[in-house]
């Protein structure tokens, strides 16, 4: 059973080290979480099986990793600056602020006042000063979404890779958002990551390759162990659209707190190549704080057919890993009262995601020669640097394989008495609770069957 309620899972996670709130020795910074111990390899293990699957395992990709401070006129260019913005109401009696459209009944949400007033744009992009000199030109954005850092070395990668439609460009890293209420723990943040792709063909062939993407990105939700019906499309009407996209569809998971988007894929049309290439003039932009500043680079790629330059159209699906973080955690929560009566929390991760993949426990913490074997084993484990093993001694042996089914940990290897004698462990199954002994010898290869055959794309 996934989770019920959101608070079981960020009281696990505070619990055992995966998410903390951030500054929280300072009383915390709205909109901001700190990934812990076990959260950042929750974290990587998302980032890489994404990179993994669009990136190492196909044939039409190329990564790159752009700067995040960007030029202000990629924002001028891209839209942004007009049309990034969120409609924010006032409450006039308490002064609180509220995105217009998640007011509910017409009335303030911490004091139920309806003395709210006329919603007003407001853009979401932060701002920071860069270099010493504090004037109206020496500012730039923290960029709001990753994607303009692909649309504007679209040449670079044209040039220096040879690549011809279709292809891809993929990139994951931060992007910030100043939320008018951030809420729902890592759900809505103001700093958080995305894993994008922009995926350039032809026009007139956009389409199918929209619904080629649609299909493929539910698929690999699952199989980073996401039930397929715990997840949904969203076909956005045309009036809730983004300002670039001819068509989004949105791919939502059953949260705790209802159906929400984890990723979008839109067709993006020519929108943003297009506007990277043009004037202001061109462009018809009114707000000129530079004018006749622009890109001299066109951004277009030879079509082979034709023998002519074009600018493709993009495919984009953008998901979030934040959300990704959440989705699973919330499908891998667990309770269950065990035969004995007593109750276990146990987080079912995929082997492929969990953080730890195995823990070795000593029975007896104050033997010396199981203390050893368990650091022998334990070396021997993490020594190709594949997986992260812990040696875990903190409590008696029951507490520490109910610590480590909260953390999702998926096998728990014990060393006893009967294995300074025949060189034999017990492995005990996280999620079946079921114990084998085996030849230490055999460990390694049984515990990485156990992990790898968890990463397959099925
Ligand atoms: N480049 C397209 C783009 O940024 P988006 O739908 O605004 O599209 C894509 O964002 C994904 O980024 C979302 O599906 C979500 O997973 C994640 N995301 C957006 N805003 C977020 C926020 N404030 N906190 C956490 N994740 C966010």
């Amino acid at each position: 059973m996934a989770a019920t309620s959101m608070e079981a899972v960020v009281s696990l996670c505070k619990r055992r080290g995966f998410i903390f709130p951030g500054s929280e020795i300072y009383g915390g910074l709205q909109g901001t979480y700190d990934y812990g111990p076990l959260g950042v390899e929750l974290k990587r293990n998302i980032k890489e099986a994404w990179w993994r699957a669009n990136v190492y395992e196909r044939d039409d990709m190329e990564g790159i990793d752009a700067a995040i401070l960007m030029n202000p006129l990629v924002w001028r260019y891209s839209g942004h600056e007009e049309t990034f913005v969120d409609p924010m109401v006032d409450c006039r009696q308490c002064r609180s602020r509220w995105r217009a459209d998640q007011v509910k009944n017409g009335r303030c949400e911490r004091c139920g006042s309806a003395d709210l007033t006329e919603p007003r744009p407001f853009n979401m992009m932060f701002r920071t000063q860069v270099g010493p000199v504090t004037d109206a030109e020496s500012f730039a954005y923290l960029r709001p979404e990753t994607a303009q850092g692909i649309f504007v070395n679209f040449k670079n990668v044209v040039d220096s890779t040879g690549r011809r439609l279709p292809f891809g460009i993929a990139q994951i890293g931060k992007a910030f958002r100043n939320e008018i209420t951030p809420r729902n723990f890592i759900f809505r943040v103001r700093e958080f990551e995305q894993m994008e792709i922009e995926y350039f063909v032809k026009p007139g062939e956009d389409e199918a390759w929209h619904e080629r993407w649609v299909e493929d990105r539910v698929h690999w939700w699952t199989t980073l162990g996401l039930k397929r019906e715990n997840l949904k499309l969203y076909h956005v009407p045309q009036d809730e659209l983004a300002h670039y996209s001819k068509a989004t569809v949105d791919l939502m998971y059953n949260f705790p707190i209802g159906w929400e988007e984890i990723e979008g894929i839109a067709n993006r049309t020519d929108f943003d190549l297009g506007s990277h290439s043009k004037n202001q003039e061109e462009l018809g932009l009114t707000a000129r704080v530079m004018p006749n500043e622009h890109s001299t680079t066109k951004l277009t790629i030879l079509d082979l057919e034709t023998n002519r330059q074009i600018v493709p159209y993009v495919i984009e699906p953008s998901a979030g890993v934040d959300r990704g973080v959440l989705a699973l955690l919330c499908e891998a929560y667990d309770e269950e009262t065990l035969p004995s009566g007593e109750q276990r929390t146990v987080l079912r991760l995929k082997p492929s995601m969990a953080p730890t993949k195995a823990a070795v426990v000593p029975l007896k913490r104050n033997a010396p020669e199981i203390v050893d074997t368990c650091k022998g084993i334990k070396r021997e484990l993490q020594t190709p640097g594949e997986m992260r093993v812990v040696y875990e001694d903190t409590g008696n042996i029951g507490k520490a394989y109910r610590r480590h089914d909260e953390a999702g940990t998926p096998y728990c290897i014990t060393v006893d008495f009967q294995t300074l004698e025949d060189n034999t462990v017990t492995i005990r199954d996280r999620d079946t609770m079921e114990q084998i002994r085996l030849p230490i010898d055999e460990v390694y290869a049984y515990i990485r069957k156990g992990v790898m055959e968890t990463y397959s794309r099925a």
